[in-house]
């Protein structure tokens, strides 16, 4: 009897929005990581949650495709890219990022809309409305940096931007109330 309740297309798309959302899980912790070399810890910490929070994404569409009896496929992850050159740089490339992960969004709603497969549509739902968050989330961030003095911010103001992001957790909680044990 077929039980797969997923049309191919759709659980390629979704198997290969997967392995972007790791991929986002990697860009932060290459992030975080080069941040932290520099000794920006409060921002680092922040960059660290985040990635936390994209592999919990991957693993919210790895259970869907399960519970849709579809088969998963747990695929190469591609390599961040290079470090940022500045916390400029480092917030503008998160911005472009998660414009792009709307963009994947997108195509897997705009897929399900036009199979009719309103469960995958409705699943989606949950993922257009966190890109809204995390996309407010990147522009609050290139704001900062703004205010810091932008590609030319001094130490001081960097200092001040570091501390406030480690004083300030809850910002950084994108997605608190969604984990894999409360998806
Ligand atoms: Fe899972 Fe930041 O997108």
């Amino acid at each position: 009897m077929e039980t797969n309740r997923l049309s191919n297309k759709l659980a390629k798309a979704l198997n290969n929005q997967m392995t972007n959302e790791a991929h986002n899980a990697q860009i932060f912790l290459a992030y975080a990581s080069w941040i932290s070399d520099k000794g920006y810890e409060g921002i680092a910490n922040f960059l660290f949650r985040h990635a936390n929070e994209e592999r919990n994404h991957m693993m919210k569409i790895l259970e869907y495709i399960l519970k849709r009896g579809a088969k998963v496929t747990i695929a190469a992850i591609p390599a961040p890219g290079p470090d940022p050159v500045s916390i400029n740089d480092c917030f503008e490339k998160i911005f472009k990022s998660e414009v792009e992960n709307t963009a994947n969004i997108y195509n897997i709603v705009n897929l399900s809309m036009a199979e009719k497969d309103w469960a995958t549509w409705n699943f989606m739902q949950w993922f257009v409305k966190e890109q809204t968050e995390e996309e407010t989330l990147a522009l609050d961030l290139l704001a900062k940096i703004k205010v810091a003095g932008g590609a030319n911010a001094k130490a001081d103001a960097l200092y001040t931007l570091d501390k406030d992001l480690a004083d300030t957790p809850d910002d950084a909680k994108l997605a608190q109330d969604v984990t894999v044990d409360n998806p």
